[in-house]
């Protein structure tokens, strides 16, 4: 056939001949084979083991979204929750931004960014005038995925700041300078997700001031919801003065033990004050989450299939459609996650170290403007 014009079906198509070469491609002993890029194999690796098609992408959102993950307590999964909702965004197709504002630097480690005292990082972007475009990083083995790293210097950045013209603004203006030179020179980013330090100094305040979302992670624990008021009384006085946009859009419970009688308590005590900002999903108490920072990884890659991995996936499906997981299939799934983070990932919690029903008292958030009738973007 080669040679003759031919009709495709059905659009009934003219195609040009396929020009026929008569060579025959001289493949010497030295001419090295193709080699596979092992990037590409592993993140074909992960999408398969969590059940994934690349061909369904979630639909990307509007515009770029730009979300803080905030809670001035440290240990409730704030950079658990940043790198790895980044992480499973990126696999559902999103392109996204992870930037540490930790002086801790746990993100940046958890991403394998290298972060030690003198790269450029978020110090020398909000301290030293210097371009996002300088401080970002892909990060190695989630192509789609890129940070900006934070070394010990940051810590100096709180004290540094106090004196700077327009202090809280900072990241603000760097990210906002950074989305239009990305968006000409590449494609647009789809998420922002910046990772804060546990306090409400001038590190959170420039997080919540440069992003549009907050998304509050709280441990599933006695205690959780001590300190809420405090970060919503600081979250309604961004609102005010300075950021009027700025909109709880998610929280998420972490480190979530079904087994216990008190993580459900937890639960249902935050679901009553906040009916319609908890996701469905919470992120079970798993070993393998806890150890994936350690091998520099998220856990979605360093174990797609674990409960943890998969919760993260849902929670990433959960928070960017703004839509439930919960039909028959994830139940089950979560039901099986259950036995088996009991059976071997689950770190054991003997009940009677679980303080009995006693939830913390939260009446004392209750007389705060509800800050979450806005509605999701
Ligand atoms: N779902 C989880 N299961 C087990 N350990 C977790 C989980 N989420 C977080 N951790 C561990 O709890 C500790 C605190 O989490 P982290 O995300 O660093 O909190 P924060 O950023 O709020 O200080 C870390 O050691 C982390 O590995
Ligand atoms: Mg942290």
């Amino acid at each position: 056939m080669a040679g003759t014009w031919e009709v495709v079906p059905p659009l009934g198509t003219c195609v040009a001949p396929v020009p026929v070469s008569d060579e025959t491609p001289t493949v010497s002993r030295e001419t090295p084979l193709p080699q596979p890029d092992p990037e590409v194999i592993a993140r074909q690796r992960m999408i398969k083991a969590l059940g994934l098609t690349e061909s369904e992408p979630l639909p990307r959102p509007a515009g770029t979204r730009l979300v803080a993950v905030a809670n001035q307590k440290g240990g409730v999964g704030k950079t658990t929750t940043a790198v790895n909702l980044a992480a499973a965004l990126t696999l559902l197709g999103q392109r996204v931004l992870v930037i540490d504002m930790d002086p801790q630097g746990n993100a940046s480690t958890a991403l394998d960014l290298p972060h030690e005292s003198g790269v450029t990082g978020t110090y020398e972007v909000l301290v030293g005038g210097k371009s996002l475009l300088d401080a970002v990083q892909v990060v190695p083995g989630l192509p789609e995925l890129w940070g900006v790293p934070a070394s010990v210097d940051l810590a100096g950045a709180e004290i540094e700041l106090v004196s700077q013209v327009a202090r809280e603004n900072r990241l603000h203006k760097a990210v906002q300078t950074y989305l239009s030179e990305h968006e000409t020179a590449h494609d647009r980013l789809d998420y922002v997700i910046i990772d804060c330090p546990p306090s409400l100094g001038l590190l959170t305040l420039n997080a919540l001031v440069a992003a549009q979302e907050v998304l509050i992670p709280l441990q599933s624990e006695y205690y959780a919801l001590e300190g809420l008021s405090h970060l919503l009384g600081t979250i309604g006085l961004i609102q005010e003065h300075l950021n009027p946009g700025l909109t709880i859009t998610g929280i998420l419970l972490t480190m979530y033990d079904g087994r216990t009688k008190l993580a459900p308590q937890v639960a249902d005590e935050v679901r009553t004050h906040f009916p319609d900002r908890v996701l469905d999903t919470t992120i079970p108490r798993t070993v393998r989450v806890s150890e994936a920072p350690s091998y520099g990884q998220t856990v979605l890659q360093y174990d797609p299939q674990s409960p943890g991995a998969r919760a993260y996936l849902a929670a990433a499906r959960e928070f960017a459609t703004g839509q439930s997981p919960v039909t028959v299939e994830s139940a089950a799934r979560s039901v099986s996650a259950d036995e088996s983070i009991a059976s071997d990932t689950a770190e054991p919690v003997a009940e009677a170290d679980v303080p009995d029903t006693h939830v913390t008292d939260i009446t004392d958030i209750t007389d705060i403007p509800d800050q979450t009738d806005a509605p999701r973007s």
